[in-house]
């Protein structure tokens, strides 16, 4: 039988778990486990399954230290941002616990005497869940809570970088209430998941897939999931903009590239991609944000640094790879090196043994242009792209000419110029004046184009993911009212002028 290893990216021989290697049979009998038991989930009263909410919202307040530290642990964020994870889930508790007491559907009148219309909302059925391992708290729990609140029940295919994190987090669920086969969760690997989805939607066992992952994944997904009638919640990359006006406020911009585009290594979806920056202000603050990059501190997540470790070997690889993008045109800047960090290409100001863990200098790339690679990519990792506009119109060309549109962020002082920039951006979320990352918990998060399929997570919206509406209508009247043809008419003088 084949296993996952998950290792400490700060410290490679620090083996965090070993769990066994789910097959896409294991995943088919998970699907029809849950499907059986999603019956009696959706019996129980929404406000029921609020209170359940409500239980896991507090053990995950009761265990945020210790889940935090395991986020450090086993996926490498420094401990404040692992600590923002954990509370993320929380902040969702938080926000569904009430929702059990209105999941509201509508009266609406009816065309004809002695007759009612309602709405209600019907849970989907069963969800397969798929997360990436970059926030391995927050966003499975983005779809967990409303899909557990709504009535569904869960197979949950957590990253296999995060096996420990996604076992924690589905006890805590079960100590909350949950019923063990309601949520159920596997680590497989891409192909035996994609494997266990075709067998699982071929004999109707999943209703639904939720997918946080690349572009390209998600599209084989939503393309066989269209297979079946059923569309994906697709949370997928970003090239996420920032674009910054003459008239901005340089100091908090400084402050803004350097979380967006840093935080987490550069691995959210909503990491910096392109900075654009007016001519006017293009040489004062390249020079001052690789100023303040150059003497960041990078190492131990457990200390105060602006960034840890990759999630994983597999992430640095990409980084490196990523590299081979610049171009003659641009220019390097950051760090004392490129790529990875190690004893024989340090990074000065290094917190701890970078040659224990996965580590790579953080990289500015000046000169970007439309037409390059580095434009088009979606980079995840500690890369950001620098380039120059002259109009905003300009900017906000620059701003989506690569089709991905997820977060995007303008500073200015102008309010003229953030509406014309909230208008003509492409992406499903924006910033004024704040950075491309840390949206917060009960806002819709989600993309355009590249980024998903218009579908959105987080707060009233996401209930539209995990629920379809059924409309009634119920004629007590005595007699068949033909809607449309038995209407009255109310007598009127369609040629009466004052
Ligand atoms: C992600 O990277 O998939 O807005 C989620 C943010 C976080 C969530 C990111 N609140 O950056």
């Amino acid at each position: 039988m084949s296993t996952f290893v998950s290792r400490n990216p700060a410290n490679l021989s620090d083996v965090v778990t070993e769990v066994p290697a789910a097959t896409s049979a294991d995943i088919v009998e998970a699907a029809r486990r849950a499907k059986a038991a999603q019956v009696s989930w959706a019996k129980m009263p929404a406000p029921a399954r609020g209170r359940v909410i409500a239980n896991a919202g507090r053990l995950f307040e009761k265990n945020k230290d210790a889940l935090s530290r395991l986020v450090t642990r086993e996926m490498g964020k420094v401990f404040r941002e692992a600590q923002g994870d954990v509370q993320e889930v929380i902040d969702t508790c938080d926000f569904f616990l009430g929702e059990g007491r209105r999941l509201y559907g509508q009266t609406v009148p009816s065309e004809m005497p002695n007759k009612n219309l309602f709405t209600f909302r019907k849970p989907i059925g069963t969800a397969l869940i798929i997360t990436a391992g970059n926030f391995p708290a927050a966003v499975p729990s983005w779809y967990i809570i409303p899909a557990l609140l709504t009535g569904n029940s869960i197979v949950w295919k957590p990253s296999e970088y995060t096996p420990a994190i996604s076992k924690a987090m589905t006890d805590i669920f079960y100590a909350a209430g949950v019923p063990k086969d309601v949520l159920i969760t596997v680590v497989a690997d891409g192909k035996e998941t994609f494997k266990g989805l075709e067998e699982g939607l071929k004999q109707g066992l999943i209703n639904k897939v939720g997918f946080t992952g690349s572009t390209e994944v998600g599209r084989l997904i939503g393309a066989k999931v269209g297979e079946y009638i059923q569309s994906a919640c697709l949370e997928l990359g970003g090239k996420n903009p920032m674009v910054v006006m003459p008239d901005a406020n340089l100091d908090l911009v400084l402050d803004g590239a350097t979380f967006a585009g840093f935080g987490t290594a550069g691995q959210r979806c909503t990491s910096l991609g392109t900075m654009w920056l007016h001519e006017d202000i293009y040489d004062r603050f390249l020079d001052a944000y690789v100023k303040r990059i150059e003497n960041e501190k990078v190492g131990d997540p457990m200390q105060d640094v602006l960034f840890g470790p990759m999630i994983a070997e597999k992430y640095l690889d990409t980084h490196e790879h990523n590299l081979k993008m610049v171009a003659n045109h641009h220019q390097v800047h950051g760090s004392t090196g490129v790529g990875r960090i190690s004893a024989s290409n340090p990074r000065k100001g290094f917190v701890g043994d970078p040659d224990a863990g996965v580590f790579a200098h953080p990289t500015i790339v000046s000169g970007i242009k439309g037409g390059d690679e580095l434009y088009y990519t979606e980079t995840f990792g500690p890369l950001v792209g620098v380039g120059k506009f002259k109009t905003l119109d300009e900017a906000i060309e620059l701003a989506n000419g690569h089709g991905y549109g997820l977060s995007s962020a303008i500073y200015t002082s102008d309010p003229n110029s953030v509406w014309r920039f909230r208008e003509g951006i492409s992406a499903g979320m924006v910033s004024i004046n704040n950075s491309t990352s840390g949206a917060e918990a009960h806002l819709p998060f989600g993309g355009n184009g590249k980024s998903g399929n218009g579908s959105r997570q987080s707060g009233i919206w996401v209930l539209d993911q995990f629920t379809s509406w059924q409309s009634m209508n119920w004629d007590w009247s005595g007699k068949l009212q033909k809607a449309q043809m038995d209407n009255e008419e109310v007598p009127h003088d369609p040629n009466f002028t004052i």
